[in-house]
């Protein structure tokens, strides 16, 4: 290997620190409600450790938990309700939702201010603009990386493989923001391993384990690997073949503990956001 590996639990630890240490300097307790509708394995670990982590920096966190076959109009009272109560600073809506449920729908009803996830179209829009309010936890812990390692985004060509909403397209609106120049790749991309090989920084978020080998990594690249897919044998790999681009890259994020961390550090980064913004 001889890349160089880029610790994303260690700048999460740093960043969750960061973030108890200002909520505690401002004398705040921000509050942050997290709605889990259904019985998603996966989402209910993902909402067991944001709880956890937002006790650990100083954030009131309360998880509200609702039948799979919960009726759409009956969210959307709880969300109405969750958005006139001042002790509540963030709210997150897990996804996926159940059938039956428009997740568009449920996103819009949630006050922009209070969008700690960055998926409200007014938020969505502010970041298209340039403009970024509270962003996607995931792409911003990237660019948290990104700074951490010292890779500045500015003049460099950046391809996100992957144009979700949750990731590759706020991914690449932040990168243009930090001035780099951008391509978003995708399933119907012409020969994706030659437009990989263009990246200096190479951003995989397909969910496609292993998809991306170190023949499509230009060396020295910088490869930030979003994905986490669980293989049929247990392994948690991701979007990248590791030791192949590994061999290839100048710096390369693991999975896990690379981008994974990041996210729910973010999360906390963002209701301290909101929290200080609702107070003015
Ligand atoms: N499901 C997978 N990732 C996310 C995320 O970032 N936010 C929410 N609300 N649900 C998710």
């Amino acid at each position: 290997m001889t890349a160089r590996l880029i610790d994303g639990k260690a700048v999460a630890a740093a960043l969750r620190a960061d973030v108890a240490r200002r909520v505690a300097a401002a004398g705040l307790s921000p509050g942050l409600a997290v709605v889990l509708i259904g019985d998603d394995p996966a989402s209910a670990v993902y909402v067991r450790t944001k709880d956890k982590a937002a006790r650990e920096a100083g954030i009131g966190a309360r998880t509200i938990r609702l039948p799979t076959d919960t009726a759409q109009a009956d969210l959307l009272r709880r969300i109405a309700a969750l958005n006139a109560d001042p002790a509540v600073d963030g709210i997150l809506v897990q996804l996926p939702l159940p059938q039956g449920i428009d997740p568009a729908a449920v996103i819009a009803a949630i006050d922009p201010a209070k969008d700690v996830d960055g998926f409200h179209p007014l938020n969505v829009g502010a970041l298209a603009d340039g403009r970024p309010r509270l962003v996607p936890c995931t792409p911003l812990g990237v660019m948290k990386l990104l700074e951490a390692a010292g890779i500045s985004p500015r003049g460099a060509r950046a391809v996100v493989v992957g144009r979700s909403s949750i990731v590759g397209r706020p991914m690449a609106a932040l990168l243009l923001t930090a001035d780099a120049t951008v391509t978003i790749a995708h399933s119907r991309t012409r020969d994706l391993p030659a437009e990989c090989r263009r990246a200096d920084i190479l951003v995989a978020a397909v969910g496609r384990p292993e998809m991306i080998v170190g023949d499509w990594v230009q060396p020295g690249a910088t490869v930030i690997d979003v994905g986490i897919n669980r293989l049929a044998d247990g392994r948690l790999v991701g979007d990248t073949a590791f030791s192949s681009c590994a061999a290839v890259a100048g710096a390369i994020t693991p999975v896990p503990g690379g981008v994974g961390p990041m996210t729910v550090a973010c999360l906390l980064e963002n209701t301290l956001t909101a929290a200080l913004a609702r107070r003015g």
